[in-house]
């Protein structure tokens, strides 16, 4: 998604803006751009691509005089890549220039509005529309335009603004997408999201809903939407800068995999205590209130929500009550059937993701009890949400998520067991046995890294494959859905996950000499028939790649390979099976020599519908 950066102070803007656009190329982008305040106004470079590509456009360009700017990556959704379509966009009249993040839904009426009134347009976005609406109510005062202009706009939007008649100050607005402002030392910044400025401070605040901040070198004003001063504590990020860099690995994916361990280990710890009790803090939800919940809706996107399809299993045997899994998108159009009996889990890691945001208030409307689990502190959906959960996996800054997956994961089975001791469907000597299982899950992680060889053989063998079909039961399905996710995201190999019972309902149509079928075979219900399922695939040709359990000897007769996971409880299988299909893919796609940390069309965070 989009990038919005922006530095005032008395260093040189050109390289600050570069450099903080760099880190938040994990976003996804396919052009990239910066306004400076210059002598003579506000002067643009923008281009198609990279930063790079960027930097070869700016490197002749005089700029060491200028301290104020603003700078964009642009994740086309109005309009093809080009040039003329990236941000920044500068008014006709040369006195505003905009960054924009998000969508403007009713940039057709407004141009028309515009139009009406003289102005014209250049470009295919919808962000265009900002920067002319701003000029057409300017009149000497930035704050009223602005607000006059945001009066109109229908959609999400953060802003970074520019007034060439206000050449030391920057404007800041958001409704809908992120955007964090960081406290310098005699200069002040605008990002969406904190790797980008981590370099230069490590005081930082989001921004409210609706509200203007005013960015001098000196000072950082904020206003809510009613124009009242809002005051801001800040939050001092604690992250190592390295934590955000690729130290020493070759893709952020990698170094991400192999912090699964400790991530895992970080996020369930602390919750739980030496007498093996588990602590997550609610501040609203009682035990009455968990007790008093009859049903379970799990709602996210992505990878997020392939978790909460992994949960639905075991929440649902736990509890023993119905619980759902339904992507964001669908969820707050379909009337969710939901009251003060439901809880809501949300899932998140940016806590940024737009659908997932409007599902979380569509259940608050509807009345529901709301968990969100999130890894980014203060994001959007944590402010909003009633209860949230941290995950503590430290900066994600692949777009392919794994240690945000991995962390999730266990702490939405933490919730589970926790919601089990309360309401009484467990012992408390069977959830300690689950627990200490849980906890064996970073050594049960950490071993399937120390052997990647295998795997990376594998990949060796099947890099160059046209299709993939990842067949699961149950649990394994679910995972099946990820495993296949991360396959295709990153090494662009057609790749679908389907519950092997349908495949004799259409899809073995498809196996054919030399078809891959990766089969996850590690729910032990349901072994035999995931048994006959390989060999009716075999007896079509396909190829074999099975995941099993450590003692399953049956499997490995029929399948080509077999991928072993180490001994642990049924809790912890989950966890640990989906890590050598993240390397497969990983190692696949590194062979293919892909994009791995950002792959084509994908944007970590998608802060639009
Ligand atoms: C994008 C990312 C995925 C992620 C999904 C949901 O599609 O590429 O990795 O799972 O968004 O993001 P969230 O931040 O809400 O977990």
């Amino acid at each position: 998604m989009c990038g919005i950066v922006g530095y005032v102070g008395v260093k040189p803007a050109m390289p600050i803006l570069l450099d903080s656009l760099e880190k938040l190329e994990y976003r996804g982008y396919d052009s990239a751009g910066v306004a400076l305040i210059s002598d003579s106004g506000i002067m643009i470079r923008k281009t198609r691509g990279r930063i790079a590509d960027l930097r070869k456009i700016v490197a002749s360009v005089p700029a060491d005089d200028c301290t104020v700017g603003i700078g964009h990556t642009r994740w086309a959704t109005h309009g093809e890549p080009s040039d003329v379509n990236s941000h920044p966009h500068l008014s006709k009249s040369g006195r505003v220039a905009v960054v924009h993040n998000g969508i403007i839904e009713n940039y057709i009426e407004l141009r028309e509005y515009l139009r009406a009134r003289g102005y014209s347009f250049s470009t295919e976005t919808d962000s265009e529309v900002v920067s002319e609406l701003i000029d057409y109510w300017y009149n000497g005062d930035p704050v009223a335009a602005v607000r006059k202009a945001e009066q109109q706009l229908k959609g999400s939007y953060a802003l970074g603004i520019l007034f060439a008649e206000f050449p030391e100050q920057i404007i800041a607005l958001r409704k809908d997408s992120p955007l964090i402002v960081g406290i310098g030392e005699g200069e002040n910044f605008i990002a969406s999201d904190i790797p980008a400025i981590l370099k230069h401070t490590r005081e930082v605040f989001r921004l409210g809903e609706r509200e203007l901040a005013i960015l001098t070198r000196r000072r950082v004003t904020v206003f809510d939407h009613l124009g009242n001063q809002v005051r801001h504590e800040t939050e001092h990020i604690a992250w190592d800068a390295t934590a955000a860099e690729k130290g020493g690995y070759s893709h952020f994916m990698i170094k991400e995999i192999f912090e699964q361990p400790d991530a895992i280990a970080k996020t369930i710890a602390p919750r739980i205590d030496d007498e093996l009790n588990i602590r997550l803090g609610f501040k609203s939800i009682t035990d009455e209130d968990i007790r008093n919940i009859n049903s379970i809706k799990i709602t996210a996107c992505g990878s997020a929500y392939h978790v909460g399809v992994v949960a639905k299993h075991f929440l649902k045997k736990t509890l023993n009550i119905p619980v759902e899994a339904e992507l964001a998108s669908e969820f707050r159009y379909d009337d969710p059937i939901i009251d003060e009996h439901t809880l809501v889990i949300i899932v998140s890691q940016s806590g940024e993701t737009l659908d997932t945001l409007y599902a979380l208030r569509e259940a608050k409307k509807r009345g529901a009890r709301v968990v969100s689990i999130v890894n980014v502190v203060a994001s959007s959906i944590a402010n909003e949400s009633e209860e949230v959960l941290y995950t503590w996996a430290g900066p994600e800054i692949a777009v392919a998520t794994t240690k945000a997956y991995s962390t999730q994961l266990a702490l939405i089975e933490l919730l589970c067991l926790y919601m089990a001791g309360i309401r009484g469907s467990m012992t408390k000597a069977e959830i300690d046995g689950e627990i200490r299982a849980m906890q064996a899950i970073p050594a049960g992680v950490q071993s399937l890294l120390d052997n990647v060889k295998s795997v990376q053989y594998i990949a060796s063998l099947y890099f160059n494959c046209q299709d993939v079909f990842f067949i699961g039961r149950n649990i394994d399905y679910a995972l099946s859905l990820e495993a296949s996710l991360k396959l295709k995201e990153i090494s662009y190999i057609h790749s679908e996950a389907y519950a092997a019972g349908e495949l004799k309902h259409g899809s073995i149509s498809l196996i054919e000499d030399g078809t891959l079928v990766i089969a996850l075979c590690t729910y032990r219900p349901l072994l035999e028939k995931m048994v006959s399922n390989i060999k009716e695939v075999k007896a079509r040709g396909a190829k074999v790649i099975a995941v099993i359990n450590h003692d399953d000897t049956q499997t490995e007769a029929v399948a080509d390979h077999v991928i072993r996971i180490p001994e642990c409880k049924d809790i912890a299988v989950a966890s640990l099976t989906i890590v050598p299909l993240q390397l497969l893919a990983y190692y696949i796609a590194s062979l293919k020599g892909c994009d791995i940390d950002k792959p084509r069309n994908l944007a970590k965070s998608v802060t639009v519908e």
